[in-house]
């Protein structure tokens, strides 16, 4: 077994690489709701992940100590026998959140971080936070524990245009904490922007983000391309293609300050073809695949695993994952819709070719091979 801090990738940039062989990666953020939906998604992120940042905006809101363990018990029944995955937790805060209850909850081990949604701006965030103020005994608190807050950062004001929410969430709200809180561990999740890449490359080592697949692959036109396209809306939303290229630059660009975040956002193929369809993007299907291609287009597939493996865990202060996982050149084509119990489930790239194929551990893919 290679020890954790050896550099692990095989990969070099030649147009003969077949066979890409990486540390194993972390999602740090994802959505692996709750059910029957739940054991529909899990072992998608579970085959190709050791770790995952789970959030908490079930119905209703995991707040507690208690909801957030019995939430991960759920989560570890839904997993195939035989994969290793380990659910990191996260606390939703809300205005009448209680200090104590948080750090309890860290120290015991049980939460890894919490996460700050502005009420109302996302699916299930009408408990989330009316002014970051009020919550500023919390945010004191951990940051004398360590304990990272994860940012949903788009402000709800709705005089201002949607696709300058987290712009203006930088300037009205993210300073503000950074000023009062200059020792807090900060993760700007899911950015969107090149303000937000700027932000986050000159601030200091405390902030953090992460960056999805679909933000690297779409711009905002690809959610009205022949008509309106239900399941490439997710919040916050894609931008201009300068943001989209801002956003490539960033993740493949070795900042350990930039990590990977898929914010699989799985809902029923129903709720998002709607009058009123949710925001979401159910990419855990073909996440790897879909982060290899990129960084194949940038020419930097060498960086990889610091983005997917390395970075996440070293912001953290976690350890590295020991075991390598494969991911090989082979054509496939993603399947139209997930199938689980009576739901379907759009997944992103659906219909679509990819160049990359997610094998396994080293040691499934060696097996697959002698078979
Ligand atoms: O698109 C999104 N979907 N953005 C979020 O912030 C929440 C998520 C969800 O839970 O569906
Ligand atoms: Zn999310």
């Amino acid at each position: 077994m290679p020890t954790s801090d050896q550099p692990a990738t095989e990969a070099s940039t030649t147009d003969s690489l077949v066979r890409l062989v990486i540390r194993q990666p972390d999602d740090w953020h994802v959505h692996l709701r709750d059910g029957e939906l739940l054991k529909a998604v899990v072992n998608h992120t579970a085959r190709q992940f050791a770790r995952a940042i789970v959030m908490p905006n079930l119905d209703p809101p995991v707040t507690t100590m208690a909801a957030a363990e019995a939430y991960r018990g759920r989560i570890r029944s839904a997993v195939a026998p035989g994969l290793a995955f380990t659910p990191l937790m996260t606390a939703y805060l809300s205005d009448e959140i209680d200090p104590a209850e948080i750090e309890r909850g860290f120290t015991s081990g049980v939460f890894t971080a919490a996460k700050l949604y502005p009420a109302h701006a996302t699916t299930n965030s009408a408990h989330g936070v009316t002014d970051v103020t009020r919550i500023y005994p919390v945010l004191e608190r951990m940051q004398r524990l360590g304990m990272p807050l994860l940012l949903h950062g788009e402000v709800t004001d709705r005089h201002v245009d949607i696709f300058d929410r987290e712009a203006a969430f930088i300037d009205r709200v993210l300073t503000k904490i950074i000023a009062a809180f200059p020792a807090l561990r900060i993760v700007l999740e899911h950015i969107t922007t090149e303000e937000a890449v700027r932000f986050v490359e000159a601030a200091g080592p405390n902030l953090g983000a992460t960056i999805t697949p679909h933000h690297l692959v779409i711009n905002r036109n690809a959610m009205f391309e022949g008509g309106i396209r239900p399941h490439l809306y997710c919040l916050p939303v894609a931008k201009r293609e300068r943001h989209r290229l801002a956003l490539r630059h960033a993740a493949t660009s070795g900042n350990p300050k930039f990590f990977l975040g898929t914010d699989s956002a799985p809902h029923a193929v129903g709720e998002k073809e709607s009058a009123c369809g949710c925001a979401g993007i159910f990419n855990a299907p073909v996440a790897l695949e879909t982060y290899a291609a990129v960084f194949e287009e940038e020419g930097t597939l060498d960086r990889l695993e610091g983005f997917a493996a390395e970075h996440g865990p070293r912001f953290y202060g976690l350890p590295l994952n020991a075991g390598r996982v494969v991911i090989e050149r082979t054509a496939w084509r993603v399947p139209q819709a997930i199938v689980a119990a009576d739901t379907r489930i759009m997944p992103f790239q659906a219909g679509a070719e990819l160049a990359w194929r997610y094998k396994g551990s080293l040691e499934e893919a060696g097996r697959a091979e002698h078979e």
